[in-house]
């Protein structure tokens, strides 16, 4: 069985490589449509994106993004990154849940319209950490927490993804955990 929506789900992979070249702002709007467009408890929606589009801002981010990831290249060379941050204040049970969904949703809309993206995820906490440097650079308000920062671009032909994984039979269990079986 296939259809659009499973077949980018399947397909969707993370692409820290881009291509120098301009997402047009449609698109853009659709991505960021799709993140708005997510699933968040009570649907209390406590999410803000912050779109970096500026090179100097992008530069900066990339260098605190080391303490995470090792693709901070990616963050330097996408042509737009979207930075989700909730609001635990809004939605203190589940903002980070919330702003994960967002974050796939506009990860799954963007592969959907040619566009590559990875996910980079921020830990909460710590006076120095990626999060409260994230936050400082973008002005932040403090009571927020920085969840995910997700690069975008045009993907470089030449970086071939290579990502399984587990079987379904190991992950799911009839009734009660541990009665797997063949599927
Ligand atoms: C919560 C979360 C945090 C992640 N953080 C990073 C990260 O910091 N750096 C990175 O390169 N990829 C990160 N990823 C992407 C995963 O490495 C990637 O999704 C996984 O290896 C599966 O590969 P695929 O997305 O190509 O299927 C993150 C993904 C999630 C869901």
């Amino acid at each position: 069985m296939s259809n659009e929506v499973l077949r980018t789900i399947r397909e969707r992979r993370s692409i820290p490589r881009f291509k120098p070249e301009r997402i047009p702002d449609e698109i853009l709007h659709e991505v960021l449509e799709a993140g708005r467009w997510a699933p968040s408890y009570a649907n209390l929606q406590p999410w803000e994106f912050i779109v970096v589009r500026d090179e100097a801002v992008k530069a900066r981010l990339s260098e605190i993004v080391e303490k995470v990831t090792i693709y901070r290249r990616g963050v330097q060379n996408a042509d737009v990154v979207i930075v989700v941050a909730a609001d635990p204040e809004v939605d203190p049970l589940h903002y980070r849940e919330d702003a994960a969904a967002a974050t796939q949703n506009m990860a799954l809309a963007a592969h959907s319209l040619g566009i590559a993206s990875y996910w980079i995820g921020i830990p909460e906490g710590g006076p120095s950490s990626a999060e409260a440097l994230t936050k400082e650079l973008l002005g932040i308000p403090d009571e927020f927490s920085v969840v995910a920062i997700l690069p975008l671009g045009y993907p470089d032909p030449d970086y071939k993804p290579e990502k399984d994984r587990r079987p379904l039979e190991e992950i799911v269990h009839w009734d009660r955990f541990g009665n797997t079986r063949a599927l």
